[in-house]
């Protein structure tokens, strides 16, 4: 039932959390599973893309003829999309980027200190794969995805404008059912001239259905 939607066509994807370290022992991250994002390229792929899928660190088996490139922070996840931006004619920012982290790493373990009941940890701005991309010369045709608890498609539309993207996918995670680490979704695909709805449903079918909107303004 797969109609060849992205025959020809070269689609790079970020997908999972990032890991920001702290010292050698912790870092800083999030819930993300990568399971959106696989989806999407196992979708993409199905339709006949040629794939490339830069993770974070996630649990999850590389779906069938998807090239994939395993990154542990923003910093790297930077750098191999960068590598892999060629030539590209989508790019899909899935992935839960850390926005921010630790200005240094220490190099051995942290220790506590006698007496100390608080401790900081400062942190610097990490590059914004997704608004870098888009600033590109010949840039791939860019969808983000924004996911918020609050005003929603307001937020997301912001993000839509403020990146100088082309979609933005905005979903919901204030209901734990959704979103982060589920197996389900649900989302609103919002570009300049169209707002799509999708209804809740598995990430797999939610991937078909994106990959078909997508793949139609290309
Ligand atoms: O991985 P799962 O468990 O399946 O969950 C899926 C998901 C909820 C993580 C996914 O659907 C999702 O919404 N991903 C984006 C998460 C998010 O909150 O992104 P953001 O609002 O911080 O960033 C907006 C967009 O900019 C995203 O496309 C993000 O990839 C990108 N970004 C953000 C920061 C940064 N430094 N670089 C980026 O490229």
């Amino acid at each position: 039932e797969n109609e060849g939607l992205l025959l020809g066509k070269r689609v790079l994807i970020t997908a999972g959390p990032t890991r920001e370290a702290i010292d050698p022992v912790r870092y800083l991250s999030n819930h993300s599973s990568g399971k959106m994002g696989f989806a999407l390229a196992a979708a993409a792929a199905r339709e006949g893309a040629e794939v490339t899928l830069v993770a974070g660190p996630c649990q999850l088996s590389t779906p069938a003829g998807v090239r994939r490139i395993d990154v542990i922070s923003a910093n790297e996840m930077h750098e191999a999309v960068a590598n892999a931006l060629a030539q590209q004619d989508l790019f899909i920012g899935c992935a839960a980027v850390a926005d921010f982290r630790p200005a240094s790493i220490a190099e051995q373990k942290m220790k506590k200190q006698d007496g100390e009941n608080e401790m900081h940890i400062a942190l610097v701005k990490n590059p914004d794969i997704l608004a870098w991309v888009a600033q590109q010369e010949g840039a791939p045709y860019c969808v983000g995805f924004a996911a918020e608890t609050e005003n929603v498609e307001a937020y997301a539309r912001k993000k839509l404008e403020r990146k100088g993207i082309q979609m933005i996918i905005a979903n919901d995670v204030s209901n734990s059912d959704l979103g982060f680490n589920s197996d389900n979704n649900a989302v609103v695909a919002i570009s300049a001239d169209s707002e799509q709805h999708i209804a809740t449903n598995t990430k797999a079918e939610i991937a078909k259905q994106l990959i078909a909107l997508i793949s139609s303004k290309l």
